[in-house]
């Protein structure tokens, strides 16, 4: 198969990207040649009762067939699939394909004995263990739909996700290993169930060692004696636009939005970005350093390594003190890894802790090939020191939960393009990537806008939100009709180079982990003593950005400002967690606004970070702005 556009002088890139821009029909069914249908499309994009275009409606699958059964039928069943490594347990286990596809069809089996058919959900509330990603790969198998939640989430954002999924059963272990401490999950998942309008029927606990929970009831079930007493489920097959999993992202307001993910053409994305992406062979070692409850460790801690047949790696750990700054570097010497992909944060707390690379100078590397980077723009101080120190290629790219793999990069499988330090590079093949001003113009080059991607989306893309079509339609096609709004501002320069330059709504990025200012909003504004509030997020060395809020109190309010302060932040960590990050919150007088009511976020936040501000012009009153100033100085 190959692109055939345009004349001698493209390059390789070019060549593929206006492929799949002018004939995106032809292109996609190219890559869709790559997997093991049981039943090949013969309709290759369609719309569907929502208007919304498909990829490969009438096409059949299993994901989990492609990720293990194939490669078993193949005669790779005994090349490693799976290594857990975990620091903060001291364990480490590495599982051929062979031994995760059994494990992972009786896993089904037992969801099976358990009542989940084919469009069920289940949960998945679990620390990074093989047990999380089988339980994924299980759900897949038996075409029932997987919603996985973060560890760190507090029982709130579970209790909002087991409402909205409605899930038969939930899928837990008694405890994830953080640094230093144990965090019993049980009590979470209880206290979850209990606030829930829905109940599941049935909760699967795996006991760790580290801690045992309590079974309780008709409810609770041993992972272990219901694994034992399971038989292996076979593969369902599933239509290609059947969903594989919803995975929960913060929007702008308190509720999170499920993203659906179909499984065709999230199963023919993952396998094309491999080569053309991340350019491994099918016998490299991919190991992205995150954690399974975000679309990253969906993508590449799971069902892209496996589909391409790869050695995945799952790494309970952290890149710093577990047991330090030389963590990845060891993972990478001891596996031999080709390709490693984790936020610049991480790579942020290596440099913080190890700035002269001296951990780093102790650790072979030369198995390594490249170093990949999302989950927030790839600063130029930490790209230049992650270059420097490991003389690797470092490459940014650009994607959101919403389309389960990159929108721009720097797919060095098809050509490495020159680096431009500060940009995701360009558009994928398959993407069509616009920036537009406030009325959906088009933008000159350099000139900042809305990043929007012309419809149709290619394959992977959601195609609705979980049970709130509107919700799809108004948050993102609404805008700009015929454009898919990312909620990211940026410019593209004039050598077609993509710069993403943050988010233009309520949504910020905390140590790589997507947060909403809005839903802190409300959580802060929920104390009886605050009248208003407003949450922005600022400028962190290491973090990327913090949550800070500003209050304002109700009249007659007497409160001590810090235990004031205290509470807030122990409210906003019983309700998301303590990944939210919320350290801080300031009483003011009065918040600035517009004259018709509008807060001014986008003023704090360049006040908070120093920046130069221009008072807007509809600004009601001009000396709340000096206060904000004061109150931060002082
Ligand atoms: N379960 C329970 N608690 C968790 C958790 C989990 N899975 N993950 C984080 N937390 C807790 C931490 O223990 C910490 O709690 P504390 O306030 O009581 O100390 C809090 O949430 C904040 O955690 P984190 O943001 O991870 O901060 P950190 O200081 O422990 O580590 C980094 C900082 C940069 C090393 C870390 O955030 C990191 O590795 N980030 C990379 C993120 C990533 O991979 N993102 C995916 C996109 S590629
Ligand atoms: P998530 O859905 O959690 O993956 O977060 C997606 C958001 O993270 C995007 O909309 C961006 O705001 C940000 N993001 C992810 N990767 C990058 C990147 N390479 N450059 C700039 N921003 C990024």
């Amino acid at each position: 198969m190959s692109g055939h556009t345009g004349g001698s002088t493209m390059s390789a890139y070019q060549k593929e990207y206006q492929w799949a821009a002018n004939h995106p029909e032809e292109f996609w069914e190219a890559q869709a040649q790559h997997i093991d249908w049981f039943k090949k499309p013969s309709t290759l994009l369609a719309t569907d009762e929502n208007d919304i275009e498909r990829w490969f409606p009438d096409g059949l699958l299993n994901t989990c067939w492609l990720a293990l059964d194939y490669h078993c039928e193949q005669g790779r069943g005994d090349k490693v699939a799976l290594i857990y490594d975990s620091p903060v347990t001291n364990r480490k286990q590495q599982y051929s394909y062979q031994q995760l596809r059994d494990q992972v069809a009786r896993i089904a089996g037992m969801l099976a004995n358990q009542g989940v058919t084919k469009g069920d959900r289940v949960v998945i509330y679990m620390p990074m263990i093989p047990e999380a990603a089988m339980a994924m790969l299980a759900c897949a198998r038996l075409g029932a739909i997987h919603s996985v939640v973060f560890g760190g989430f507090a029982a709130n954002e579970l209790a909002v996700r087991l409402e909205d999924a409605e899930p038969k059963v939930v899928l837990t272990a008694s405890c994830g290993v953080e640094v230093n401490k144990v965090i019993p999950y049980k009590p979470l998942v209880d206290k979850a169930i209990m606030d829930s309008r829905w109940k599941p029927q049935q909760v699967v606990v795996l006991q760790r060692q580290e801690c045992k929970s309590e079974l309780n009831g008709e409810r609770d079930v041993d992972w272990l004696s219901a694994y034992e007493s399971a038989s292996p489920h076979a593969c369902v097959p599933v239509l290609s636009t059947d969903p594989l999993y919803i995975l929960y992202t913060s929007g702008t307001t308190g509720k999170p939005k499920g993203v659906v993910r179909d499984n065709g053409g999230h199963a023919v994305a993952m396998k094309y970005s491999m080569t053309s992406i991340y350019n491994i062979p099918q016998d490299g070692v991919f190991w992205a350093a995150s954690d399974v409850g975000w679309v990253v460790g969906h993508s590449y801690i799971v069902y892209a390594p496996l589909i391409h047949g790869c050695t995945t790696i799952l790494f309970e750990g952290k890149p710093v003190r577990t047991p330090d700054p030389g963590a990845f570097w060891r993972v990478c010497q001891e596996y031999k890894v080709d390709v490693l992909f984790s936020a610049p944060t991480a790579f942020r707390a290596i440099k913080k802790e190890d700035p002269n690379g001296e951990c780093l100078s102790q650790y072979d590397l030369s198995k390594l090939q490249t170093i990949f980077m999302a989950g927030e723009r790839l600063d130029p101080p930490t790209l230049e020191w992650v270059e420097t120190k490991t003389n690797k290629p470092v490459i940014d790219h650009w994607w959101q939960t919403e389309t389960g793999w990159a929108i721009a990069g720097n797919p060095i499988g098809l050509e490495h393009m020159p680096i431009k330090a500060g940009s995701a590079t360009k558009p994928m093949p398959g993407y069509q990537v616009e920036i537009l001003n406030e009325l959906g113009e088009p933008a000159q080059s350099n000139q900042q806008g809305f990043v929007a991607l012309k419809r149709p989306l290619p394959p992977s893309c959601l195609p609705t939100v979980w049970r709130n079509h509107d919700r799809f339609e108004s948050g993102y096609l609404g805008q700009f009709p015929g454009y898919y709004v990312s909620g990211d501002g940026g410019y593209i320069d004039d050598e077609g180079y993509l710069f993403i330059m943050g988010r233009i709504d309520d949504v910020i990025n905390v140590a790589g982990h997507r947060l909403s200012t809005g839903e802190m909003e409300e959580i802060v504004g929920g104390h009886p003593a605050i009248a208003e509030c407003a949450v922005v997020g600022v400028h962190d060395e290491l973090k990327g950005q913090l949550p800070l809020g500003l209050v304002v109190l109700k009249d007659g309010v007497k409160v001590d400002d810090l235990e004031l302060e205290g509470e807030l932040v122990g409210k906003v960590r019983n309700e998301i967690g303590a990944v939210a990050c919320f350290k801080h919150a300031l009483v003011v007088e009065r918040l600035p606004k517009t004259r018709s009511g509008k807060i001014l976020r986008r003023t704090i936040r360049q006040i908070a970070d120093g920046e130069q501000y221009v008072v807007p012009s509809t600004i009601d009153d001009p000396t709340s702005l000096a206060e904000i100033e004061r109150v931060l100085k002082s």
